[in-house]
């Protein structure tokens, strides 16, 4: 541990910050797996009279609490920190809404310089990949991770820290935006995949067999021939229940995810398989990618269900490997919308 004059030593804690869609979430991650604390605060509610999320209300939403939730995750860690002995502040800085990035990154950059510690920006989508890091269990490298969220679809090679191939992506919709699309269309409400979960599990597979995009080829994935496929079914079918259909798409868009997952780990040879992302939290592809790795003896790697979706918790863990093997960021690093998965 780094001697310093700031009033203690230099703990190996980073605090996270994520603002990129519509979590304001803050946490603080020791020596990246371990959660001091980790708080989301979830705008489902606002954005739910809407049906999606509004940039605007998610950008003042996040200014409004992100203040009060960083005191708030100070005051609970178990460690007695002070804001001046963090190792980093580690932030999103893409993809998602430039509105809502610009809050988290401006507010991260201005801790850095009050309390003078290092600022680090994080990629979400290779944050994602470190929720499985904070499961408690030692992970070992290579692996194969499925990432499976609102605005993505990707199957990676993880060979080493910061180290990734991607092997394959959607061509269009994400597995979690087919989810979202589906219920909405059924008026199950938003955010559709954590409904469409729940009411499957009563729902009849025999109704009927929905198509499995791409299933036998390559390692890319398409969503969006399915969810119109369940749309135009639904259409045709009024008296069908909602659960059934649920169900029916739920069965074949897992179908896919698994299939697909198999064909990597057997084509790359690696046999660790670890899941990523808010579809992660999904019960059915959880056990299915379980039993594909039992049959096969490979190791599976399952993210704790509440961090799948958004959170800080997978920042502070990125941000903490990111610091420790690249160095933190210049102060001038911007927002980016669009940033794309940090793949060589
Ligand atoms: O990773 P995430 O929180 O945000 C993005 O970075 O996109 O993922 C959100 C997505 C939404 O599409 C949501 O419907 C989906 O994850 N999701 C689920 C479940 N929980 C969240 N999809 C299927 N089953 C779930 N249990
Ligand atoms: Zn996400």
């Amino acid at each position: 541990m780094n001697q310093t004059n700031k009033g203690g030593p230099t703990l190996p804690v980073v605090l996270g910050i994520e603002t990129s869609c519509d979590e304001t979430a803050v946490a603080l991650v020791r020596d990246g797996y371990s959660i001091e604390s980790s708080l989301v605060s979830s705008q489902v509610d606002l954005h739910a009279l809407f049906g999606g999320v509004v940039p605007e209300l998610a950008s003042r939403a996040h200014l409004e609490i992100l203040p009060a939730l960083i005191d708030d995750a100070l005051d609970r860690a178990s460690l007695n920190i002070s804001p001046r002995q963090l190792q980093c502040v580690a932030v999103t800085q893409g993809p998602g809404l430039i509105g809502a990035l610009l809050v988290g990154v401006s507010y991260a950059k201005a801790l850095s310089l009050a309390w003078e510690v290092p600022f680090v920006v994080v990629n979400h989508l290779e944050a994602h990949l470190y929720a499985s890091f904070l499961a408690g269990e030692p992970m070992e490298f290579p692996m194969i991770v499925l990432l499976v969220s609102g605005g993505h679809t990707m199957l990676i090679h993880m060979k080493d820290h910061l180290n990734y191939t991607l092997l394959g992506q959607t061509h269009d919709d994400a597995a979690g935006e087919a989810f979202d699309k589906v219920a909405r269309f059924l008026g199950l409400g938003y955010p559709g995949g954590p409904i469409i979960d729940r009411i499957s599990t009563e729902g009849n597979l025999g109704l009927v067999t929905f198509p499995r995009p791409m299933i036998n080829e390559g390692l890319d994935f398409s969503f969006s021939g399915l969810k119109t496929a369940v749309i135009r079914w639904a259409q045709n079918n009024p008296e069908a229940s909602e659960k059934d259909i649920a169900a029916c798409f739920q069965e074949a868009c897992v179908d896919v995810l698994v299939r697909k997952t198999e064909r990597a780990a057997k084509m790359i040879g690696v046999d660790r398989v670890c899941l990523a992302g808010g579809v992660g939290a999904n019960s059915l592809l959880r056990k299915r990618l379980g039993e594909l790795c039992q049959e096969n003896g490979w190791e599976v790697f399952l993210p704790p269900i509440a961090l799948c979706t958004d959170n800080a918790a997978m920042v502070a863990a990125c941000g903490h490997w990111k610091f420790n093997r690249v160095g933190p960021s210049p102060l001038d690093s911007p927002a980016v919308a669009s940033l794309g998965f940090p793949a060589s």
